[in-house]
């Protein structure tokens, strides 16, 4: 509320944090002139390429800085919460070796150990992806999606939302509503799952909802699938220490919630 005190407190992590934003800048700005050295308008090799030659034209409205906050925005919004979730599942894995065994059993029988997993391995992999579900249902990575602004009023259920109020939408109390998850707080990824096949849930909002659901679900999806298969299939994954107790209340970092720390091993399958 008041910022300047935040830069009178010598305990503030505010510089560090602009430090690491400055830094980061620096990557995706030295990651876009790279691309634009080798750019060729009539060879588009991706969606940083399409932009270039948008720019390239002299009706765009393109400028240097648009392009600038759209890479910065995917690569923020596609990095920390790919890995938190991915964090997240580790630790279930640990702290469930039995959704870990039967997750392992369906790997081998359906991939085996010498073939890399491809996207459409999930059409036979209905365990895993109840898994991987599961933790994104429990963990609720964004549990206050990102801020939202109504454009104009809106009722909803009696209420009114007024013009330019900022709406936190809560997908954390979607994903523990009693009315739609049994045992809500329990973690079972055979709720995912009817005779065995995989099946989509309508209250599962761990990627938002409506218009404005994340742009990468597909993309973080088969990241998902690939890493979880891939490190499942090479390693046995386990507690530090027998009694570490693990707790599962994350800690917010912004606007992700991520584990607790925690130690694990990594040991490789013979
Ligand atoms: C497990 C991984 C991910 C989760 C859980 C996640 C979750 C979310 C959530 C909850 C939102 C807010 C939607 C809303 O406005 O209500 C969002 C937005 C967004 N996400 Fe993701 N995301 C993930 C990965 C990614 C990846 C890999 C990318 C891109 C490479 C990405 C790009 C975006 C962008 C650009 C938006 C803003 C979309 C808009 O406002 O129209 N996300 N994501």
């Amino acid at each position: 509320m008041i910022p300047l005190l935040t830069y009178l407190n010598p305990f503030s992590k505010v510089p560090k944090i602009i430090k690491n934003r400055m830094e980061i800048q620096d990557y995706i700005r030295s990651r876009i002139d790279d691309e634009r050295r080798s750019f060729d308008p009539n060879n588009v090799r991706h969606f940083l390429d399409l932009y270039l030659q948008q720019e390239g034209k002299s009706n765009s409205k393109i400028s240097e800085n648009h392009l600038f906050l759209t890479i910065a925005d995917l690569y923020l919004a596609g990095t920390d919460t790919t890995s938190v979730t991915l964090q997240w599942t580790m630790l279930y894995m640990i702290k469930y070796p039995d959704v870990q065994k039967k997750c392992r059993d369906q790997i081998l029988e359906v991939i085996g150990e010498d073939r890399d997993p491809v996207g459409k391995d999930k059409d036979n992999l209905p365990y895993v992806m109840a898994t991987i579900q599961e933790v994104q249902r429990i963990a609720t990575i964004a549990p206050l999606a990102v801020p939202h602004l109504a454009v104009e009023d809106i009722e909803i259920d009696g209420m009114t939302i007024p013009k330019n109020a900022i709406i936190f939408p809560s997908l954390m109390s979607v994903h523990r509503d009693p009315t739609l998850w049994e045992e809500p707080d329990v973690f079972r990824p055979e709720r995912f799952l009817q005779n065995d096949k995989f099946v989509k849930k309508k209250g599962f909002s761990a990627f938002s909802m409506g218009p404005r659901i994340c742009l990468g679900k597909q993309l973080a999806e088969s990241e998902l699938l690939l890493i979880f298969v891939s490190i499942l299939q090479r390693f046995d994954l386990s507690k530090a220490e027998e009694n570490d107790e693990l707790p599962i209340d994350g800690i917010m970092n912004g606007i992700t919630q991520q584990p607790k720390n925690f130690q694990m091993c990594f040991l490789p399958r013979q």
